[in-house]
This record gives C-alpha cells, structure tokens and sequence, in this order.
C-alpha cells in the first residue's frame, strides 16, 4: 500500500520526539497502520537545526505554508502552537484536503467549531489526541472506550507545572513563588508560564473534554479559570490537617440543567488515588453511568509521550483515510447535527462543597456568630478545625468544610461573615470535590 506523506510544521520538543519515535518504530507502526507512515517534509523557522535532527532524511524548508500547499503531502501535523499562524496553516490544509493532526489545545479551545466545521465541509480529519493530557489516550477512551456511557463528570490534574508545584509546595512547605522558580530552572515551566499558573492550559483542555464527554460546542470563552497564584501554603497544611490534598483540577459536569466546567484549585480526600499523583504527571478520572469512575495516569508533557499521542492520531488517519467521511469517528465523539445545546453554568450555579478559612478574634460568640450564618444559608458544616492561638495572640484561624451546596449559597455566607467584626479581612474560600 502507498506510503502516508507527512509534513511536519515545528520541530521542537514535540516534533523532534515525534520524527524520532517514527523513525524508531517505523515498522511496528507501519504493521499497524497497514502502510509506512513517512515525515516527507519538516518545516521549521530553524532549517539547520531541523536538517541537524532529521539526519538530511527528509525535505527541510522555512516556509510552512509551502507544506500545506504541497500536493504531496496527505496529513499535516501541526506543532506549532498558539493561535496565530497555526490556525490559518490549519485551515489552509483542511482547504487543500488534507488530515490534520495537532497538539494544539489552544487552537481547538478557541477556535475548534470553525476548524471541525471547516474538516467536516472537507470530508478530511482534525486529530487532537495530544492536546489533552500528552501522552494519556484520554481522547480516545472519551470518545470512544465509553461510547456506550452517559458521562457524568470528568476531573483531571491536567497541566504538569501546576501539579509540580503544588507537589513541591505541600512536601517542602515552600512558597508558591519560590516553587515556580524551581519548575522553571528544571524546565517544566514556561519562561513566560502564565497560561499554566493561572489555569489556562488546563482549561483549554478541560474544555475539550467537556465537548467529547457531553456532545456540546466548544465553549471556552464560558469555562471557568482560577489558577494556582493566590493558593497559600498555610491552606495546604490544614487541608492535609483535615485529610485532603489540594489540586488544580479541570471539571466537567453533566447536570439536567447544563454544564459545569471549571478549573480551580481543588481539595480532593487524600486516600483519593488522584490525589497521589504527584510532580510533573497528569491524570484524569472519568465518571460514566455504566462503566462507573475510571482512571487513565501519565505523562502529560514531554518529547516522547506527547510524541505517541500525535502518532496514534496518525495510525488512525492512515486507517480511516479510505472510509467514506460521514463515517468516521466524529471529532466531538456524537454526530455533528446530534450536538446539544446545553448551556455551561456560571460559577455562582456550581454545585461544590468548600473549604472557608476564617481569621478571627478569639472570644466567646464569634463560632457561633459563623456557624449562625452558613445554617441561615442552608449550608451544612461537614468538618471544623481551629488553630490554638499562640500566647496573647488574640486571633486564630478557623477553618470549616462544608457539605456540597451551590457556590452563590457560599457567596452570601462569606460576604455576611467578611461583614462580622471579629472576622478579619478576607475569607479564603477552596473548592472541594469528594470524587466519588
Ligand atoms: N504546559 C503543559 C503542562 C504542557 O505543564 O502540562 C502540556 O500541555
């Protein structure tokens, strides 16, 4: 069978590790695929380094748009990143009726209905396995190992950095900052690691999970996104106090209602396996009607296994190229004309418990004053713990987890006990998921 003619665009971490494990398992894969699967042409905005890691085996040139006009080529692998050029070259190949595969959570986050519309009107496919979880064939088993399932929630520790962090926050009992610098020196941070801190990344990415688990529109304009920045370490010392492990999740909520889908800090009960995944791994746990939780654990980041998630999608184009368009796998997991029109919730309308710690004057009442306040909302108190105050102190802290309730029921209660005047300054508030 004719060979598949690849043009890779980027060849940084992700295409160098992919050039390399096509090399390396060229035969293996091609057993599977049923043809060879040939990087043809590699563009890149650094030609010598490319020729350097491509050993002068295949075509080299600085001008992407070459590759996607080159009829040669059959599917464009996409590892450029961002928004920016990477969408028009995208587009351009769906145009020239090319496959697409990407690694760009970004670009399906933000722009996704129009580039699976634009594939569909083409009849040509847009693979993403590696935009979710690096090398965790999340999508996959989304889209198709829980086909038969109503997917009820899906919760994941999506983005390595943050999870490093927090990893190195909880054993030394360092500063955020602090903890960021380290992540940068050993290179799992960005120079620039805004979109990881600040939960970005992993909304992109939750937000593409939410499409394939729901059969809804890519809405991430309406996610939610709290990063790590603000998180204290003094927070993840009495969470673990209580018994619960604090991480950045990516949520994905089926209710009758609509959808929630937030990233926030999270407690989650330390005997959780999910909260035991610890540094630079991914892992998310998938909640189906049928098949109850599952798990799927690994690296979310890195040359090699983001590296096999792009060449799976490959193997999947080579396969399905034949097959008639409509079908095919959908991109989103259900029909096109079968997406739902179910709104993503605001934050107020979340359904979570939560973790308040309160700062407060050390007299008699003000326990009573607080809890007065959350029983007025109807909000019921699971677990308490209050700090001893040190000798003359006169303030301590305390802290409550409450029963599941909906987040605007726990705005009112912390706008009424911030307003106390043994209540001082601002009540931190975390969100807690039991994962059950
Ligand atoms: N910046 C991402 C992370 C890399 O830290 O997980 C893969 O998306």
């Amino acid at each position: 069978m004719n060979p598949v003619n690849v043009g890779l665009l980027g060849i940084g971490t992700v295409g160098g590790g992919t050039y390399t494990v096509l090399a390396r398992n060229a035969a293996e894969i091609a057993r599977r695929a049923g043809r060879p699967i040939n990087i043809t042409v590699v563009a890149d905005k650094n030609p010598a380094r490319a020729r350097e890691l491509t050993g002068g085996n295949c075509q080299i040139t600085d001008d992407a748009f070459a590759v996607v006009n080159d009829p040669t080529v059959d599917v464009v692998v996409e590892l450029i990143g961002g928004y920016g050029v990477a969408k028009e070259l995208v587009l351009q190949a769906i145009e020239n009726g090319k496959h697409v595969v990407t690694a760009n959570k970004a670009l399906l986050a933000v722009h996704g209905n129009e580039i699976f519309a634009a594939a569909q009107k083409k009849g040509v496919t847009v693979a993403f396995e590696a935009a979710v979880a690096g090398g965790i064939p999340i999508i996959k088993a989304l889209r198709e190992g829980l086909a038969a399932n109503r997917i009820e929630w899906a919760a994941g520790i999506i983005n390595g950095t943050t999870n490093f962090i927090l990893s190195e926050m909880r054993d030394k009992g360092l500063p955020f900052a602090e903890v960021l610098k380290e992540a940068q020196r050993l290179g799992y941070a960005e120079a620039d690691p805004t979109f990881d801190i600040e939960g970005v990344d992993a909304a992109h990415k939750a937000t593409l999970m939410a499409s394939i688990a729901f059969g809804i529109p890519i809405q991430f304009d309406k996610a939610y996104v709290e990063g790590i920045t603000k998180l204290e370490a003094i927070d993840i010392k009495y969470a673990e106090q209580l018994g619960y492990r604090i991480k950045l999740l990516g949520i994905a909520r089926q209710r009758e209602d609509g959808v929630e889908l937030r990233v926030h800090p999270t407690l989650v009960p330390a005997k959780r396996l999910i909260a035991n995944v610890e540094g630079a791994m991914n892992a998310v746990l998938v909640k189906g009607d049928a098949v109850g939780a599952t798990l799927y654990y690994g690296k979310g980041a890195g040359a090699e296994p983001t590296a096999s998630a792009v060449i799976a999608d490959l193997v999947d184009v080579a396969r399905s190229a034949a097959v008639d368009p409509d079908n095919r796998v959908p991109h989103l997991a259900f029909q096109p004309d079968q997406l739902r029109d179910l709104p993503i919730l605001p934050i107020a309308e979340a359904e979570t418990a939560a973790y308040l710690r309160l700062r407060v004057e050390d007299k008699p009442g003000v326990l009573a004053d607080i809890t007065r306040i959350l029983a007025d909302q109807s909000i019921s108190i699971d677990a308490m713990l209050q700090r001893e105050p040190e000798e003359g102190e006169g303030e301590t802290d305390i802290i409550i987890l409450t029963h599941r309730c909906k987040e605007k029921q726990t705005n009112a209660a912390i706008a009424k006990a911030e307003a106390l005047s043994a209540v001082k300054g601002k009540v931190t508030r975390l969100r807690l998921e039991t994962l059950q």
